[in-house]
């Protein structure tokens, strides 16, 4: 049960087989199977099934309906959101996805935002960094050592993404216009809204970087692990939260 002030945050693993796939699309709209359509590439066609199927299938879980009755419209900036017809509970979330693993934050009455990325080489790392992060996230970054940085990288990347896609405006805002800490234990933002969000870190699988932006109406934090597809019930073996993190202000 998700109550006020609670952040649920589900992950779900991507790569699933063809009849998982058929399964899975039943429960899309047309507007969906549409989109998924359009893509040139199977697996990345697949990977989309999968995570609508599982956004439909756990915001439901909440609402109390069934999958396919969920109606979405998006904000003017694209981000997704159930529409009012289906949405009593004021139900928002976010959704981000990379590689095997997709995952979904969601709460009641607040917008908040997620991403997750495949920690990987970037040779293009440095680059990235003088071209969206902040002077202020430049100045800290030249004091890491070139071992820190690659963890740095993906924890600075991770948050700045989780925080534009909580505020819903996508890249309408300047990634240089607002600064991140690269340390795990701090999860302010640097300048602006710092006492609005919480910037918080967590692991998925080997390999994986993500972050959760939460409002400040945050209390709870419960993270929430599908690790493969049950037979029938997507949440057969998924009773509790594998973490919870309190937050005191
Ligand atoms: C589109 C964007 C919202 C996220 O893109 P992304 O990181 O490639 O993809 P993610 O998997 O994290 O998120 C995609 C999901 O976000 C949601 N989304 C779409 N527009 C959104 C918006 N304006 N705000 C919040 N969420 C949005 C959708 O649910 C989307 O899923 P879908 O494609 O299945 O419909 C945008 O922030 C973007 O393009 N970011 C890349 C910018 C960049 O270069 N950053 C470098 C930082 S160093």
């Amino acid at each position: 049960m998700m109550t006020p002030g609670d952040v649920h945050v589900w992950t779900f693993p991507l790569m699933q087989g063809s009849r998982q796939i058929r399964e899975l699309t039943l429960c899309l709209d047309p507007s969906e199977r549409s989109r998924g359509e359009r893509f040139y590439f199977d697996h990345l066609k697949r990977r989309f099934i999968v995570r609508h199927a599982f956004l439909r299938h756990i915001l439901a879980r909440y609402l109390s309906l069934s999958a396919p009755d969920l109606q979405f419209d998006q904000n003017a900036y694209g981000k997704p959101r159930l529409s009012a017809r289906c949405n009593h509970a004021d139900l928002r979330f976010n959704l981000s996805s990379s590689g095997e693993w997709g995952v979904l934050a969601c709460m009641y009455g607040h917008d908040l935002g997620v991403d997750i990325e495949e920690q990987r080489l970037m040779v293009e790392r440095d680059q990235l960094v003088g071209d969206f992060f902040s002077e202020q996230e430049i100045i800290q970054w030249e004091k890491l050592s070139d071992y820190d940085k690659d963890n740095a990288f993906f924890i600075g990347w991770t948050r700045k993404e989780a925080y534009i896609k909580a505020l819903g405006l996508g890249l309408s805002l300047d990634l240089k216009s607002f600064s991140v800490s690269f340390d795990e234990n701090e999860d302010h933002l640097l300048s602006g809204d710092n006492d609005k969000w919480r910037l918080v870190p967590f692991l998925t699988a080997p390999n994986y970087r993500a972050c959760v932006a939460c409002p400040q109406q945050a209390k709870t934090l419960s993270f929430f692990h599908i690790p493969e597809l049950g037979s029938n019930d997507l949440f057969k073996n998924v009773q509790s939260p594998n973490k919870v993190v309190v937050f005191d202000r």
